[in-house]
This record gives C-alpha cells, structure tokens and sequence, in this order.
C-alpha cells in the first residue's frame, strides 16, 4: 500500500513549493478550492516524475474535509498532512479569516485524525504573525471553545477583533488570532493524537 501525502493549498505558494520536496514514491494529493489552480500544478508535479492527484476541498467546510480525507485514505495510507491552506489579511474578512485559518485547522485535524494510523504526521502551517499579540489579549478558554462550540468560538473571537479599526487593521488582528489559535490547537492536538502515534507539529 502507497504512502499517501495530502497538502491542502497545495495549488499554489508554500503548499506546493513542499510538495517538490517530497520523496517521490509518495501519492501526492494537492487541495484547495480552484481545480483548475489544482490542475496546473498536478501538471508541474508529474513533468517533475511525481504520481498527484487533485480533489478540491475548501477547509472551512467539514464535509468538504470529510471528503478529502477519505478520498486521500482511498489511494493509500495516509502519512503526511500538511494544511497549508490559508487566507492572509489582504484576503478576507475577520470572520472568514478565523473559518478558514482557525476552524479549517480544527476540520483538518480532526477529520484526518480519524484515518491516520500509528507513524502519520500532520503539519498546521501557522505564521510569524501568531506571535504579535499582547499576552492579555489571549484567552485559552475561547479556544477551548473551537472544537466545542464553534459559533460561540467565532462570536467571541469577533468581539475580541472588533477592538481594531474595520478594514485592513481588523483583518490583521482576526489573521494574528487565527495562527496563534493554530499555534495552540496543534499543540493540543499533539497532546491528544500523541497515544495513536500521530505527530502533530506547527
Ligand atoms: N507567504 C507568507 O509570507 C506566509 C507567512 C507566514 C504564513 N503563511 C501561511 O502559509 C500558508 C500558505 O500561504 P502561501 O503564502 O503559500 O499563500 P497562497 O499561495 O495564497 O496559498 C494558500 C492556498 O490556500 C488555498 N486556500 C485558501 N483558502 C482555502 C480554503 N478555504 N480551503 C482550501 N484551500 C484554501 C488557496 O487556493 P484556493 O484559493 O484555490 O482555495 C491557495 O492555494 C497560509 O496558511 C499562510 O497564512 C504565509
């Protein structure tokens, strides 16, 4: 059974920059929301001697991950997940900035959690940016609510975002919050996938 390597935003930037550096006997999967983003680089992959496939996912969809999970269990052991997908504050609004980067995390690893076996590793790709927050403005048990209640997450999160200016400067701050959450969660996640023999890094 083949070694099995998802990168999601794998059509573009640091995702598929990573997937040239993966050893070639891997089933490289390639995801995000634009096929024919996907396509185009499935193509640059195979002139490279890799065997890719693409299957469009958007991350902030639980089904949709859902689906790619067991998509990528389908071709063969899933190994590696590297969730490179992501919005930056230029993008997006606070509130899809903290979907995709945040909740997206929690649905990649959860979903992918369930699938991968003893020896995987998952890779949440988080930012400098994680690291620019006040301390006090960080509350742990707002995160805490993500995987819990991820509308309550989401409205106190915005509250929290709604101190700076609309625009770019509430952006920025959603965008700090939602890697510095992912900073947290995969360490949690390491702490919970851990006993299964799933790494979880950031
Ligand atoms: N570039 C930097 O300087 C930098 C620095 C620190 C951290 N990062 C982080 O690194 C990661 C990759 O960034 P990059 O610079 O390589 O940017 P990029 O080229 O824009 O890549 C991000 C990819 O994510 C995909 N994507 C966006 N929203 C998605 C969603 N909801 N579901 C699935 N895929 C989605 C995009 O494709 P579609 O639009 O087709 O879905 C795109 O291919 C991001 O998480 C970013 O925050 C980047």
């Amino acid at each position: 059974m083949s070694d099995v390597c998802v990168i999601t935003g794998g059509g573009s930037g640091m995702g598929l920059a990573t997937a040239k550096y993966m050893p070639k006997e891997k089933i490289i999967v390639l995801s995000g929301r634009t096929e024919s983003k996907l396509q185009k680089a499935i193509k640059e992959l195979e002139e490279l001697g890799y065997t890719a496939y693409a299957k469009a996912c958007d991350t902030s969809d639980r089904e949709s991950v859902r689906q790619l999970a067991a998509y990528a269990a389908s071709l063969g052991e899933v190994k590696n997940v590297i969730n490179s997908a992501g919005l930056s504050p230029n993008m997006a609004d606070a509130e899809k900035l903290l979907r995709v980067n945040a909740l997206g995390t929690v649905y990649i690893n959860e979903e992918f959690s369930k699938v991968m076996k003893s020896g995987s590793v998952i890779v949440d790709v988080a930012s400098n940016s994680a690291y620019v927050l006040p301390q006090f403005l960080i509350s742990k048990k707002v995160y805490a609510l993500a995987d819990k209640d991820e509308n309550l997450f989401l409205t106190k999160m915005l509250k929290k975002c709604k101190m700076a200016k609309e625009g770019y400067a509430r952006n920025g701050m959603a965008y700090a919050f939602s890697k510095n959450f992912v900073v947290w969660y995969a360490k949690k996640c390491a702490f919970e996938y851990g006993p299964k023999g799933i790494r979880v890094c950031h």
